[in-house]
């Protein structure tokens, strides 16, 4: 995985190889001609999307197909239904495609050395986007457009100080978090980040009384609430991955008969705009962004990977932190 002493740069070269193949769950967007508007040959990006878990998911699929557009390139889409294997045989699709450069969002963190050293050997640069990987060889991707999950982490830690100051809160905090997919870096790091603040700074007062994964769903959300308030029933606060599982955590909250953003005060990632919704209906009590339009800087990069420039190896995405006085003002201007 990148941390932050990885901000080398990297340059490559890339040939473009041809071949016929096509994956089944591929939405191929490319246009009746092959050719650019200049009269050369477009550029083929092969993108493996992780699926359409969450309402970041959906912001974040749409930006790259417009921004691929945009760009004027011809994009191979594939939704991996959260599901690895389906990632790895999009990327083989793709290889044996010969596309010009590979992106993708890796669902998990490990388990893709195997396919990777198969589009170095048939010189296919690799971007990822969003998720980074653990890698026994850095050479086998380019960089990263994505954000710092670990630092989103300590951003919610430190903001959850500001929600319980507000809220008055004294003594004991009692923890319940709701964490990401299993083995995918926001879960990984989102929780990283956060112990790194509770460890150094609340030790003697905050504690992680349960945590699970809802695998960033809505659905995923209520069922694992629903679950801690059964088994911890006097909960102070949730930590919540991303919006879509504390909107879910949301209902099975209110059907136990507790306020959200009062009796359990609620702090989660995102900033979709379901998110800010609840949050100006007093049911979020803070969200730490996570910016999913990554569209536009992805095709810079894939631009510059094709042409063999130099690219930072980790190209970071600028977000902010909303407390829920902010939230009705901010609304109208969500982007997604
Ligand atoms: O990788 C980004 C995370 O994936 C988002 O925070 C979450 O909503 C999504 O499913």
């Amino acid at each position: 995985m990148l941390n932050r002493r990885n901000f080398l740069t990297a340059a490559v070269g890339v040939v473009a190889a041809t071949g016929l193949a096509a994956c089944a769950k591929e939405d191929d967007s490319s246009s009746s001609s092959d050719s650019g508007s200049g009269g050369g040959k477009k550029l083929v990006l092969g993108f493996s999307q992780v699926g359409s878990e969450s309402g970041w998911r959906s912001a974040n699929t749409d930006s790259v197909k417009e921004a691929a557009k945009e760009a004027g390139y011809t994009l191979k889409f594939s939704d991996a239904q959260q599901k690895q294997e389906n990632q790895i045989s999009a990327i083989r699709s793709y290889i044996t495609q010969g596309v010009d450069v590979i992106a993708f969002s890796p669902v998990v963190v490990t388990g893709w050395d195997a396919v990777l050293k198969e589009a170095k050997a048939k010189k296919i640069p690799v971007v990822l986007t969003d998720r980074s990987v653990e890698t026994s060889d850095e050479s086998l991707f380019v960089t990263l457009v994505g954000s710092d999950f670990t630092d989103e982490g300590r951003r919610a830690a430190k903001i959850l100080e500001k929600v319980l100051e507000k809220a008055g809160h004294k003594g004991p905090v009692k923890i319940a978090q709701l964490e990401g997919t299993t083995g995918a870096a926001p879960a990984i790091e989102r929780a990283k980040g956060f112990k790194e603040v509770m460890d150094a700074d609340h030790a003697d007062d905050w504690k992680i009384v349960v945590s699970q994964t809802g695998d960033f769903t809505r659905a995923g959300g209520k069922q694992v609430m629903a679950a801690f308030l059964q088994s911890n029933p006097d909960i102070d606060v949730l930590f919540a991955h991303n919006d879509d599982m504390g909107i879910g955590a949301i209902q099975a909250i209110e059907a136990a008969g507790k306020k959200p953003g009062k009796d359990i005060l609620i702090v989660t990632v995102d900033g979709v705009k379901d998110g800010f919704i609840a949050m100006s209906e007093g049911k979020i009590n803070a969200i730490v962004e996570c910016n999913p339009l990554l569209g536009p800087q992805l095709m810079e990069v894939v631009q510059k990977v094709k042409d063999g420039e130099t690219v930072e190896r980790w190209i970071k995405t600028e977000e902010s932190d909303f407390m829920q006085d902010q939230a009705k003002a901010a609304l109208p201007t969500r982007k997604y």
